[in-house]
């Protein structure tokens, strides 16, 4: 297809989509548990955001000529990788599909892509969608199936050219063991993280306060990202955690499509029970509970919001990706202890920084070994801003520029130069 019908497509959806917005948003509530109001003015909205990008991106794809050494003409083509498998996990639904489908089409691919099973509909309901705004049929196919089976199965096959997954770091050994199985297929990782914010003692403490709270526990604390290891300055530690304690009390657990509800039921019983197994080896490792550590109610899959403070490097809810509402904070002293501290993890996704000194900012922001860092801001998310991570935190990077990458091939050209006097 001629690239500018490639992005007109990708525009046609997107004002689809934000026409349709409010419904897509509800069934992500639905399906998901989170609250309908983040769904609707944030993840949603994000999302079409994310296909305008891209369709920005389709018609300026291209390669270069490379002036090489002898008589020769030399360019590259970019062209499109070809089938692309990819699986999303369950905790954003429909802005993990965008990720994937966004820079893929923009590139010129086919796709086969898997839901999770927890969360199937807004999926379904906006690939409908794609049919409506001109994409031919067979361009984006569409499956809801288990992993184990449905998964497996697109990670092994012999005609997906590329494969990007988001999910958990096992399940992300096994995707790559199954395409270096099969015929080597490129992998993007998308996996765990435990995300460390650092709070020095020049830092305004109301916005880092404020910043660490939502950085754990937006989205019911199921974010890859999540700043689920919070260290701070021992001269600011005490009243660190006492406004910390506040905030996670006031916080507003319930029907997720109640307006002004801020956290609603984590996804699912299995979920739900590691949580609160969690909060017990927090509780039984000697850590300070300070709010929370137990279900809200019988009924649903709530939690209280939960903060622990006096966390040691060496506890299970330290090292852990816990995956629900669960803060932990942990005191330093110096600069270079917690530089070595918060890098002694095997994951490297993403750290925030509150501090107001430049030399503190730069210094952590290049010894940190994360694929983002927030200064003074946290869980900022663009369409044009480049997330994945270092260590087991997975392999390459989604969004911006560097997506495109993932789904194109690069060819050389070479040609003689008849006349190489001109040269
Ligand atoms: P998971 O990684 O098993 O599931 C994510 C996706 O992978 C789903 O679509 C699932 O169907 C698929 N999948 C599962 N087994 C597969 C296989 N053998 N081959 C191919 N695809 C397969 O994550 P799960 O079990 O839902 O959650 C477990 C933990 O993973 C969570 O507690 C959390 O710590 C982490 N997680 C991390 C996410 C992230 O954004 N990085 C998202 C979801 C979960
Ligand atoms: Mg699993």
């Amino acid at each position: 297809m001629h690239v500018q019908e490639r992005s007109r497509i990708l525009f046609r959806f997107a004002d689809l989509l934000e026409k349709h917005n409010d419904e897509v948003a509800a069934l992500e509530t639905w399906d998901n548990g989170k609250p309908y109001e983040q769904a609707a003015n944030v993840e949603i909205p994000m999302v079409t955001r994310l296909f305008r990008y891209y369709a920005g991106w389709a018609d300026k794809i291209h390669g270069l000529t490379v002036p090489a050494d002898g008589p020769y003409h030399v360019q590259t083509l970019h062209e499109p990788i070809g089938v692309a498998g990819q699986i999303v996990p369950w905790n954003f639904p429909l802005l993990m599909y965008a990720w994937k489908v966004g820079p893929a089409l923009a590139c010129g691919n086919t796709i086969v892509l898997k839901t999770a099973e927890q969360t199937p509909l807004s999926a379904m309901y906006v690939s409908k969608l794609f049919l409506e705004a001109g994409l031919p049929p067979g361009v984006l196919n569409l499956i809801s199936g288990f992993g184990p089976t449905a998964g497996a199965a697109i990670c092994s096959h012999m005609d997906v050219d590329k494969l990007a997954f988001t999910g958990s770091t096992n399940t992300g050994k096994i995707v790559l063991e199954l395409a270096s199985k099969s015929n080597l297929k490129p992998v993007t990782l998308e996996l765990g993280g435990k995300s460390p914010i650092i709070v020095c003692e020049d830092a305004d403490i109301d916005l880092a306060v404020e910043n660490a709270h939502s950085a754990l526990f937006f989205n019911q604390g199921q974010c890859c990202c999540a700043g689920s290891r919070t260290f701070v300055h021992e001269r600011v530690y005490d009243e660190f955690v006492e406004k910390a304690k506040a905030r996670a009390l006031k916080r507003v657990v319930g029907d997720p499509f109640k307006k002004g509800v801020e956290q609603g039921p984590q996804i699912d019983g299995v979920q739900f029970k590691k949580i609160l197994s969690y909060i017990r080896s927090g509780i039984e490792s000697g850590a300070t509970l300070e709010s929370g550590g137990d279900s809200v109610g019988s009924k649903g899959y709530y939690i209280q919001p939960t903060v622990f403070s006096n966390v040691q490097d060496d506890m299970l809810i330290a090292k852990d990706e816990i995956f629900g509402p669960v803060q932990s904070i942990l005191k330093f002293q110096t600069l270079d202890e917690v530089i070595r501290r918060a890098n002694a993890s095997r994951y490297g996704l993403a750290a925030g920084v509150f501090t107001k000194n430049i030399n503190t900012a730069n210094t952590l922001t290049r010894a940190l070994k994360a694929g983002t860092i927030w200064i003074n801001c946290y869980i900022v998310f663009d369409a044009a801003i480049p997330f994945g991570g270092y260590k087991m935190s997975g392999h390459g990077r989604e969004k911006g520029i560097y997506s495109l990458s993932n789904y194109l091939q690069v060819k050389a050209v070479v040609t003689p130069l008849e006349n190489p006097a001109w040269l």
